[in-house]
């Protein structure tokens, strides 16, 4: 019979770990209802002792998220498990996921801690967790550098603690497929008690190998998957969650294995998370990648004009790849855009809807508009923070032979000021404007355009990541005009810089 894999989400922690991926709580319960719409089994939603952040994101989509179980991480530490568990009261199908180094170069070189000494506290630690809930994760770091038979004492004490799933992590991503496949196999022969328990990779792309080997793992009896929409996580990331739910769903002949997840929800994942994180995916990217179902050759475009199974192992409807569709158009009126909202599964608040409306009303007036503009003008509004500075007016001069000049209106903590600056470009132009009216002191780090749906009239997504005395931020802005969205990205980041400075400080925005 088809064994079921359980899907355990970690783009919320792990895949936050990303440099630069931050995400505010609002964007992470946005992204947590898009993973209950994927149908993903376990969402891993933060850590929750990490911060005050990660708190309230643990603690609101416990309750918000209906569907799978939430989770939060915790260190083997009294007062972690503390906090995730007063973060998880509440939500129907609470986890705790509890982890510990196994590894010597760990427990020597990082935490002086013996063998003995991180058994004896993998244990009490399982035991402390299993007072709160019932439901115990437990993962021995750095599994695949760790002496094997230490690590099956460990996987059979925590088990006998407890424990319902063992997680195996690849942390720093240096197993091979044979190696993962070895050390699952070992683990269900080997240890007593694991045949009642859910064994678990977790595995990092550190060289290229983090899908192939949670496969291998899946193959030798891992019941359960730990991975991240793109793939996005620490350094290289971690398992790509679309690549092995499609791995499974296509080879389904091979790995007499599957998912329960909604593969049709894949690609509007993959837009939110690149949208929100600011990590854009890569052309070439396996499932979602913009390429993954583009036919450049004459030979494959004639076989699949022929049938396409010639030259695609998976359909793209199947991913949610479809051509953009029309959706609404200007005549539509505030109910229906709300319906389609609704549909698409947005909960946002009434004065969310009216901004989205208008925005809506703005741009269907100059284009047609398709499901991905929609979810461009929804992340936008919801990736908002209190607007110490807005965007109220901005015209650009340039072309050949002349230097680019820009003019920007701002409206600062209520006040008016204009201002004209010079650039290398006219982006530049506008964003050293900015920087001099806002009196800022911030880096770009990275900027990034990408038109969301096709045709020269398409609005224009920019996304950046600017950096201040140590925080780093994304910020988004959507736009047919892509100096206009340019501007207001980085006035967007802007403005979470402020927030997040000031709650450094701990106090409100700065005052001008
Ligand atoms: O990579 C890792 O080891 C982790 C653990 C906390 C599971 O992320
Ligand atoms: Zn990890």
């Amino acid at each position: 019979m088809t064994r079921h894999i359980g899907i355990f989400d970690t783009t919320l922690r792990d895949g936050e770990q990303s440099p630069g991926a931050g995400m505010n709580v609002d964007e992470k319960v946005l992204v947590a209802q898009q993973l209950a719409r994927l149908n993903v089994d376990i969402i891993e939603a933060g850590f929750a002792f990490s911060s005050s952040g990660d708190f309230e994101a643990v603690h609101r989509i416990g309750r918000e998220v209906d569907g799978p179980t939430v989770c939060s991480l915790a260190r083997a530490k009294p007062g972690d498990i503390d906090a995730a568990w007063n973060a998880l009261k509440g939500a129907p199908k609470p986890r705790i996921h509890t982890f510990l180094s196994t590894s010597d170069i760990h427990l020597q070189r990082q935490f002086g801690l013996t063998r003995a000494q991180a058994l004896q506290r993998a244990v009490e630690m399982v035991t402390h967790a299993r007072g709160c809930v019932d439901d115990v994760e437990f993962s021995p770091m750095d599994a695949t550098r760790s002496d094997l038979s230490y690590l099956c004492e460990v996987v059979e004490a925590v088990l006998a603690a407890g424990a319902g799933t063992v997680n195996i992590p690849d942390t720093v991503g240096y197993a091979t497929p044979a190696e993962m496949e070895a050390v699952i196999q070992t683990l269900r022969t080997r240890v007593r008690g694991c045949d009642r328990a859910v064994l678990s990779v977790h595995c990092h792309n550190d060289l290229g190998l983090a899908v192939a080997n949670s496969m291998a793992a899946i193959r030798a009896g891992a019941g359960q998957v730990e991975c991240t929409i793109n793939g996005i996580g620490e350094r290289a990331g971690n398992a790509s969650l679309e690549e092995i739910v499609m791995g499974l769903r296509t080879r389904r002949d091979f790995y007499d294995a599957d998912t329960r997840v909604r593969t049709e929800e894949i690609a509007r994942t993959s837009r939110l998370v690149s949208q929100i994180t600011g990590m854009v995916v890569q052309p070439n990217k396996a499932v979602v990648g913009a390429n993954a179902f583009a036919h450049a050759s004459g030979i494959h475009q004639d076989g699949v004009l022929k049938d396409k199974r010639t030259y695609e192992i998976m359909r793209p409807e199947d991913v949610g790849v479809t051509h953009s569709r029309f959706v609404m158009g200007k005549l539509s009126g505030r109910h229906a855009f709300r319906d389609e909202l609704a549909k698409r599964g947005y909960a946002l608040t009434e004065d969310e809807i009216n901004t989205a409306f208008e925005r809506f009303k703005q741009l269907a007036d100059q284009k047609a508009l398709f499901e991905e503009d929609l979810e461009a003008i929804v992340s936008a509004i919801v990736g908002k923070v209190p607007e110490r500075y807005s965007l109220t007016g901005l015209s650009t001069r340039s072309g050949m032979n002349q230097k680019p000049t820009a003019t920007v209106a701002l409206e600062m903590d209520g006040r008016p000021a204009e201002d004209s600056g010079t650039g290398d470009g006219p982006v530049d132009a506008v964003y050293r404007t900015i920087a001099g009216l806002t009196q800022t002191k911030s880096t770009l780090l990275s900027y990034r355009v990408r038109a969301i749906t096709g045709g020269t009239d398409a609005q224009g997504e920019v996304s950046v990541r600017v950096e201040q005395d140590g925080e780093t931020v994304v910020g988004n802005g959507a736009n047919t005009d892509i100096i206009v969205a340019s501007a207001q990205a980085y006035v967007n980041a802007l403005n979470k810089l402020e927030l997040r400075l000031a709650r450094r400080a701990g106090a409100g925005p700065r005052p001008c």
